[in-house]
């Protein structure tokens, strides 16, 4: 089957009805997005499928026929970071990172729906992403001014 990353097609092994974070990391080699409760619970292995932030390692890739995958690689344009990924690095946000990418796809989502977010409503919509070393009060610092800019 053909999928499409990050505006590329590629030919992909279903054999097993792998997950979508499988074929992600094992056959395309795009290991940002992280492997957490593998249950769709934690977030770490978010990318945006048709603009939704989306747990891969729940997602069948024989679901993805058709739809845009953008993951954390997928967000700089042309060797710039994305102004999220800007901010983030800018603020010294997470401690050991698992969650980073889980974190930034949600974070660029929500502010593209909605750049006039509310602590509350930043809060609200993050809260399917965690992050084990407590980084939240940073994270959504840096939602706030990402948002801004
Ligand atoms: S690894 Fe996918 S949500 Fe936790
Ligand atoms: S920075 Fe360690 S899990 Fe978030």
């Amino acid at each position: 089957m053909r999928i499409n990353v990050n505006n590329k097609e590629h030919a992909v092994d279903l054999s097993g009805n792998p997950s979508l974070l499988d074929v992600l990391r094992e056959q395309l080699d795009l290991t940002g997005s992280k492997y957490g409760c593998g249950e769709g619970a934690c977030g770490a292995c978010k990318v945006l499928i048709n603009g939704i932030p989306t747990p891969s390692c729940i997602t069948p890739t024989v679901s993805v026929q058709g739809k845009k995958i953008v993951t954390i690689e997928g967000l700089e344009n042309e060797g710039k970071l994305h102004p999220v990924q800007e901010v983030f690095l800018e603020e010294d946000v997470f401690q050991c990172g698992y969650c980073a990418s889980g974190m930034i796809i949600t974070a660029t989502a929500l502010i593209e729906n909605n750049p006039n977010l509310t602590k509350q409503e930043i809060q609200d919509a993050m809260q399917g992403n965690i992050c084990r070393c407590c980084t939240y009060p940073d994270i959504t610092k840096a939602i706030a001014k990402a948002a801004e800019q």
